[in-house]
């Protein structure tokens, strides 16, 4: 899939680096969706989509639309120059989730979501920058992508997507289906379509730092056993200056400040639920008839396995496992479990210890997890 090269040469070569092309990725890719699923998908309440549209090039020519859309907004659509985007297929499509397990040599933490573009002739989102990595896959139809080596990622101002002020091309590839192009955060694009086509998106996320000291100062609370305490001053003297904070109050005040501490196990816990917190807007629900912890074991060693749900966040440092933003376990208790993380699936067998199998089973009521290898919902 990465022409040639090997996981580990790919890394250390491309990743975050420089684009990569690589003809025949996925030969005889034609796609796992159609045309018509895809605008199903996009008329669904819980799909994120968007429908961007692109005039003769002037800045008020081009307009972009939230889904969801009904299958009549389609229909009064031009012929040309017009593109739906549709986010998260990963999570509502299993082919989508299989599809994601291909690149499963980089991290799932870093993993966002694939996404599918829909474009009629002349369609696309036009000249940007993306902030993070992202491989484009060829799927039906052709598409040329025009990239560049500038610096200068001013957007024009006043249009309602980021689109580059100036762009000036200096590689030009055109994509067949299975063709895909790798490039890192931060170089300017454009991918127009030249027939009516379709373009996966394998995108990846990368928090920044201000992003992840804001979720560390949310989850610092929930890890403090603080002293309930109330600030005390039998010292006190009296003053002509009342309006004043006097030294002893801000020295006793601040010692109770910095009896706030954590340590390195707090930080690889807020880590791990931070990164395995689900997509904004996941809810899991609850089985309709949920079955007891004993027909739920003999269920999965009927099926010989469980998977995790699609929208499943699952991750495990060296200590811990974590499942949607919470410590599901330690490993030295359920060690087995670290392959249902990394394969999203786990062969349920005679050896599992009965604790690992309650595990799973609460997992299963949450409506994280399901019996078999191919999942609801
Ligand atoms: C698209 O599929 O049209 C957009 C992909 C991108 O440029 O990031
Ligand atoms: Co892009």
């Amino acid at each position: 899939m990465l022409g040639g090269l090997t996981p580990a040469q790919f890394m250390r070569r491309h990743w975050q680096k420089s684009p990569h092309l690589v003809r025949r990725a996925i030969p005889d890719f034609v796609g796992i969706i159609d045309r018509k699923a895809l605008f199903e998908l996009a008329g669904r309440d819980e799909v994120e989509s968007r429908l961007v549209m692109r005039g003769s090039g002037r800045k008020a020519d081009w307009t972009l639309e939230h889904g969801p859309f009904r299958a009549a907004d389609f229909r009064s659509l031009p012929p040309t120059h017009w593109t739906l985007l549709v986010q998260g297929i990963d999570q509502h499509v299993d082919a989508g989730a299989a599809l994601l397990q291909r690149f499963s040599f980089i991290p799932f933490a870093r993993v966002d979501d694939l996404m599918i573009s829909y474009a009629v002739p002349g369609g696309g989102v036009g000249p940007h920058f993306d902030s993070s990595d992202v491989f484009l896959l060829q799927g039906q139809g052709r598409r040329q992508w025009r990239t560049s080596d500038q610096q200068d990622l001013r957007l024009q101002a006043g249009v309602p997507l980021k689109i580059l002020s100036h762009f000036t091309p200096t590689q030009r590839s055109e994509l067949d289906p299975g063709d895909m192009l790798y490039l890192p955060p931060s170089i300017a694009h454009d991918g127009v379509a030249l027939t009516e086509c379709m373009t996966y998106s394998i995108g990846f996320r990368a928090p920044t730092t201000r992003e992840v000291t804001d979720a560390f100062l949310q989850f610092l609370p929930d890890t403090l056993s603080l002293a309930d305490e109330r600030y005390g001053d039998p010292d006190l003297r009296a003053t002509v200056n009342p309006a004043r904070i006097g030294a002893p109050m801000q020295r006793r005040l601040t010692t109770s400040l910095r009896a706030i501490r954590w340590s390195p196990s707090t930080i690889a816990q807020f880590i791990g639920c931070m990164l395995s917190e689900p997509k904004i807007g996941v809810v899991f629900h609850r089985p309709e008839s949920p079955q007891s912890p004993a027909r739920f074991a003999q269920a999965a060693r009927a099926a010989g396995s469980v998977r995790v749900d699609r929208r499943t966040r699952m991750l495990y440092d060296n200590d811990h496992l974590f499942i949607n933003g919470e410590v599901l376990a330690t490993i030295a208790d359920h060690p087995s479990l670290t392959a249902l993380a990394d394969q999203r699936r786990l062969r349920i067998d005679q050896a599992l210890p009965p604790s690992t199998l309650e595990l799973l089973h609460r997992e299963y009521l949450n409506g994280a997890l399901h019996v078999g290898s191919i999942g609801e919902p």
